[in-house]
């Protein structure tokens, strides 16, 4: 189970990030807080263009160098500022500390090479382990990632296997070396129903019983629900709320997340979030000062012009914060 005394995992404080573009910047995160404890599973949320991947590939250092600039902040990776690492050392963190599953697993793997020669690669690069310790190993990885039929799919090209059966080879890849946090960037979003509810379990038990973190990215309210200890909603690249997951999902205490909710199948609720609020996610290049949610906001007013701060929810749970002026008037008030 996750424990909270020692150095998270991943820790992005206060990270601010554009990319410059001929229409102006794309301010896509602002002030940007979120850490991961040591085994706990972490649930970032929100909707198409809110900046989920961009967070993620700062934690790994994968944004294109010169494409972006970073305005400010920081992010470490098991105590250490990934910005300020050698290539060398990224490189070796990279698959054996950190490691990380995207939405299409056909783009992470190589067409060209049998499956089995990619994972002993990895296996032999991070490990020192020789060609037929790395066989075996890489059998037995992908047995407990539930694959019945092994030698075939060592011996298969990408190509030839199903989608969810791509993302099994690349779970298996990923836990290879025990990584202290797997970064997953909407893993199941591209599968189907039952096998995203089988990758979802694997995902889970296989983190538990190495006792390695999660950072989960999903736009599934659902998801998060059943998988994720704690939870963080964005909203166009800024943390609307933050919290444990029972705590966010029972008293929702940001607009924003509350919309998202009323998206959750089972919900009275109309079907999908942006059906939920009238209106758009605003511009990155000219977003509006203060409350990035206030255009499509019930309940904003002229104060929601300046930014609120992250703060503990009222009467909230331990953990629980929100940025929203409702609460730092209900603050006022007790
Ligand atoms: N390399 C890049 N160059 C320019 N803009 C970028 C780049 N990567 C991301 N962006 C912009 O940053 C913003 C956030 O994008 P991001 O891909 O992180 O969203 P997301 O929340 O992951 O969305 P989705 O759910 O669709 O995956 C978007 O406005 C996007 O256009
Ligand atoms: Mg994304």
């Amino acid at each position: 189970m996750p424990s909270p005394h020692k150095t998270p995992v991943i820790d992005i404080c206060n990270l601010s990030l554009e990319f410059p573009s001929p229409r102006g910047a794309v301010k896509a995160l602002k002030d940007v807080s979120l850490h991961i404890n040591p085994g706990e599973i972490v649930g970032l949320v929100g909707e198409s263009g809110s900046g989920k991947s961009v967070i993620a590939m700062s934690a790994m250092r994968l944004l294109p160098q010169g494409q972006f600039r970073q305005t400010g902040g920081t992010v470490r990776v098991l105590g250490s500022d990934i910005m300020a690492m050698s290539e060398a050392e990224l490189e070796r963190r990279r698959g054996r500390d950190i490691a990380m599953v995207f939405q299409e697993p056909m783009n992470a793997l190589n067409p060209t090479i049998r499956i089995g020669r990619q994972i002993t690669a990895i296996l032999r690069r991070h490990q020192g382990i020789d060609h037929q310790t790395a066989i075996a190993r890489a059998l037995s990885l992908l047995e407990s990632m539930q694959v019945d039929d092994a030698l075939r799919v060592m011996d298969s090209y990408p190509h030839m296997l199903s989608g969810g059966m791509r993302q099994r080879v690349l779970l298996a890849m990923a836990f290879s070396c025990e990584p202290s946090v797997l970064v997953a960037d909407e893993p199941t979003t591209a599968l189907d129903v039952l096998t995203q509810a089988e990758i979802l379990r694997l995902i889970w038990r296989k983190a538990r019983d190495l006792g390695a973190a999660v950072l989960f990215i999903t736009h599934d309210m659902a998801i998060v629900h059943q998988l994720c200890d704690r939870v963080y909603v964005l909203y166009a690249g800024e943390i609307a709320e933050s919290g444990r997951t029972a705590d966010v999902l029972r008293c929702p205490a940001h607009p924003y997340t509350r919309a998202l909710l009323a998206a959750m199948p089972g919900s009275k609720q109309p079907k999908s979030a942006l059906d939920a609020i009238d209106g758009t996610v605003p511009s990155l290049i000219d977003p509006p000062r203060g409350c990035r949610f206030q255009s499509r906001c019930k309940v904003a007013d002229d104060q929601c012009g300046r930014k609120p701060a992250m703060e503990a929810v009222v009467a909230g749970a331990p953990e629980h914060e929100v940025a929203c002026w409702r609460n730092s008037e209900r603050r006022a008030k007790a």
